[in-house]
């Protein structure tokens, strides 16, 4: 699948996200290394720490479709600026790929902006810094 193509595949699951509580729906699309596609939405729930991100889904739809490394990123949603990724769905993100995938944040306004993973978080904690 084409980068264009990604985006795309984000937009159209973002209109299945879960989000009465904020009004903000997100899509996310991951490419693994084979060149399937996982799709993921953000889920909100009425307890508000229970609900997960559009990336998080993503990244449980590939690591259960049996894939574990990211090729590439697209996230979307309506915002006026390109939505990067929260904390947490960087740490996600920097468990499955590589400091060079390309994560690009888009918005349904046209917008897009493109960097990559190191850019999301530099200085990871890594299963490095755990060896004695
Ligand atoms: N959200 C995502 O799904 N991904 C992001 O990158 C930013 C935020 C969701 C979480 C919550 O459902 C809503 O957007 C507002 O924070």
């Amino acid at each position: 699948m084409s980068h264009p193509d990604l985006v795309a595949a984000a937009a159209a699951v973002r209109a299945n996200a879960h989000a009465p509580y904020s009004g903000f729906r997100v899509g996310a699309a991951i490419r693994s290394i084979d060149g399937t596609v996982h799709l993921g939405c953000n889920v909100e729930n009425v307890a508000y720490p229970e609900g997960t991100c559009a990336e998080a889904g993503a990244i449980a739809a590939m690591i259960a479709a049996g894939e574990t490394r990211i090729a590439e990123v697209a996230v979307i949603a309506d915002s006026p600026e390109p939505v990067p990724p929260c904390g947490g769905c960087r740490q996600k993100l920097a468990e499955f790929a590589d400091g060079d995938v390309r994560v690009t944040m888009a918005t349904t306004g046209g917008a897009r902006r493109t960097v990559t993973v190191a850019d999301l978080l530099p200085g990871a904690f890594a299963a490095t810094h755990m060896a004695g």
